[in-house]
C-alpha cells in the first residue's frame, strides 16, 4: 500500500508524521472519508465542499489548491489500485513546538491521504442481516458539525457498542431525541411510511451520504421529513437504518436488545441502497 504524506508518495509502513504535529498533540485537524465504487470517487465535490467548511471553521489553511488536491486523491487511489473501497484524507494545522495557541502564520498544514479496498462480502452480509446498535448519551463537544479528527468520544462509544455485541452506538440528546451514530447518520421510516432524519443544523454532522439520500428519496417519490425523533419513536419505527460513506445504508434490526419491526432489514432501505448505486455509478 502507498500513502501520500506531505508531498510524497511513500509505502504505507514508512508513512510518518512528526511527533510535534498538532493533529497528534491536540487533535487539531479535520478529515474526510469517501467511497470509491467501480473506480469512481462518489460525491467528491460534496466531500471537498465539506472539507472547505471544516477548514474554514477551524481557520486551517488549504494544504494546496482544490484542483491539485483532487489530483493527489485520484493518484493515491490509482497507486493503490482501489476499484471498490475508501480514501481517507486528513489535514492538520501542521508541525510546531507544543503550544495551545496557533503556530505562526505560514506554518504549512500537514496533508495525509490513504486509500484501501473494502471487502464487498462483509458489506453484503451487513445489508442482508442488518446490524445491532445501542443508544448512548452524547458526551461530545458542541461543534460536531465540523469533521474534526477529535474522535475519542466516538471511539469510546463504538467500543461500548462492540462490548455489547453491537456495531454502532447511537447518540441521544438530553431530551431523549436521537442525534446520530458514532460514525453514521440515523434514519427511520416512521409509522406513516415517511423517511425521517434529524435536521443537520442541530448538533450532528451533515453527512454527505445523508444529503445524497435526500436527493434520491425525492427522485424515488418518497416522503422525507427532516425533524427530530425520540428513542421511543425509533424503537417503534417500521425501519431504522444508518448512512455513511463507509456503510452507505445499513439496516438496523436491534437497538438496546429490542427488535426493530420484524427483526429483518426493511424494503425502503433496500430500495434506497439500490437507487444509491444507480446514481453513484
Ligand atoms: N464518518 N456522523 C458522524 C459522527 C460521522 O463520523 C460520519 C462519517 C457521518 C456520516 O457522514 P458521511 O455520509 O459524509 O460519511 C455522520 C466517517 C465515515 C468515519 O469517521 O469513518
Amino acid at each position: 500500500r502507498i500513502a501520500y504524506v506531505n508531498g510524497r508518495y511513500v509505502t504505507h509502513s514508512n508513512a510518518m508524521v512528526h511527533i510535534e504535529d498538532r493533529g497528534y498533540q491536540f487533535a487539531d485537524g479535520v478529515y474526510e472519508v469517501c467511497e470509491i465504487r467501480h473506480g469512481y470517487i462518489v460525491d467528491l465535490t460534496r466531500h471537498l465542499n465539506r472539507l472547505e467548511r471544516s477548514l474554514g471553521e477551524l481557520r486551517i489553511a488549504w494544504p494546496m489548491s482544490r484542483k491539485a488536491l483532487a489530483g493527489v486523491i485520484r493518484e493515491t487511489v490509482r497507486r493503490n489500485r482501489v476499484r471498490n473501497g475508501l480514501f481517507y484524507l486528513q489535514v492538520t494545522r501542521g508541525v510546531a513546538r507544543r503550544d495551545h495557541v496557533f503556530p505562526a502564520e505560514g506554518t504549512p498544514p500537514s496533508l495525509v491521504i490513504t486509500a484501501k479496498s473494502t471487502d464487498p462480502s462483509i458489506i453484503a452480509q451487513k445489508n442482508a442481516n442488518g446490524i445491532k446498535a445501542i443508544t448512548v448519551p452524547d458526551n461530545r463537544w458542541d461543534r460536531v458539525d465540523i469533521k474534526s479528527v477529535g474522535l475519542l468520544p466516538n471511539a469510546m462509544a463504538r467500543q461500548q457498542a462492540k462490548e455489547a455485541g453491537a456495531q454502532e452506538a447511537i447518540y441521544v440528546d438530553a431530551e431523549g431525541m436521537v442525534k446520530e451514530g458514532a460514525a453514521t447518520n440515523v434514519w427511520i421510516v416512521d409509522r406513516d411510511g415517511t423517511l425521517v432524519t434529524r435536521p443537520a443544523e442541530h448538533g450532528i454532522l451533515r453527512g454527505i451520504t445523508r444529503t445524497t439520500l435526500i436527493d434520491i428519496g425525492a427522485k424515488l417519490g418518497l416522503k422525507i421529513e427532516e425533524r427530530k425523533f425520540s428513542v421511543a419513536e425509533m424503537l417503534a419505527a417500521r425501519e431504522v437504518f444508518i448512512t455513511a460513506a463507509t456503510s452507505i445504508c445499513f439496516p438496523v434490526v436491534s437497538i438496546d436488545s429490542q427488535t426493530i419491526a420484524n427483526g429483518h432489514p426493511g424494503s425502503v432501505s433496500q430500495k434506497i441502497r439500490e437507487a444509491f448505486f444507480d446514481v453513484a455509478e
